[in-house]
């Protein structure tokens, strides 16, 4: 089944503490995003990218995506001061197609299994996502002392993508503007509008590079990869 991707890359990495977006940084020779968006370039299922990002990077970032030979951005929305003003200009931008994913740009090394995964089940139902069991026992603390151990086995983490029929997602992402409502992922807000969203297994290598160690965890995926 056929989907297209918005994935938004308009943040600025502070966790990161570079001088400049994450994004740009460079794995074994190649900026982060790029890596991600091979994964969805080499995929016959994925008919268009739509990139959400800064106005002053979109040149370097289109120079980039020329350079590594990406033939299937087919257009940069203008992103906004929170993630999900970023993925609502890429979904507007994008137009209407039956599926469509939403990828963090800074997940470079999401597998094409869970990618195809997703778009089965988002056309089944409405909205499925990727996530992962919790492994660490989870506890809740209130000034240093624990208050509750949570059971676990309830509990996963999130990741994404996160797949949706694609009038699902821009209504519920439109509700959301409407009421103020701010989500942490694109599946809070089809949960605040009370459709279900299923979760699919996904792999625990599907890291988002977010603080200096990640780096050092994403070198040590890529050269795994090559053995
Ligand atoms: N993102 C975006 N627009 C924003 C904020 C984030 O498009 N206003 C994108 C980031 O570029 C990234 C993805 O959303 O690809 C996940 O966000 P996160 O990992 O939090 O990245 P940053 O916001 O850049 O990092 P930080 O929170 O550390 O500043
Ligand atoms: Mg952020």
């Amino acid at each position: 089944m056929k989907y297209t991707v918005v994935l938004p890359a308009a943040g600025s990495g502070k966790r990161m503490k570079a001088e400049r977006n994450k994004l740009l940084l460079e794995l074994s020779g190649k900026p982060i995003f790029i890596y991600t968006l091979e994964v969805f370039d080499k995929d016959p299922h994925c008919e268009g990218m739509w990139l959400a990002v800064k106005e002053e990077e979109r040149q370097l970032i289109e120079d980039y995506v020329k350079r590594f030979g990406i033939r299937k951005v087919k257009g940069y929305a203008t992103g906004g001061a929170e993630r999900q003003d970023s993925v609502r200009a890429g979904l507007e931008l994008a137009g209407q197609s039956e599926i469509v994913l939403v990828h963090d740009a800074a997940r470079p090394f999401i597998s094409p299994v869970v990618i195809s995964e997703l778009v089965e089940r988002a056309s089944e139902s409405g909205a499925a996502i990727a996530g992962v069991p919790v492994k660490d026992t989870i506890k809740k603390v209130r000034e240093a002392v624990i208050t509750e151990t949570v059971d676990r086995a309830a509990l996963w983490m999130i990741q994404t993508p996160q797949a949706f029929r694609y009038e699902l997602l821009l209504e519920a992402a439109h509700l959301a503007q409407a009421d103020g409502f701010l989500g942490t992922d694109e599946a809070m807000l089809v949960e605040h509008m009370g459709h279900p969203v299923q979760i699919v297994e996904s792999t625990y290598d599907n890291v988002k590079m977010t603080t200096p160690d990640d780096l050092i965890y994403g070198k040590a995926i890529l050269a795994s990869r090559l053995q």
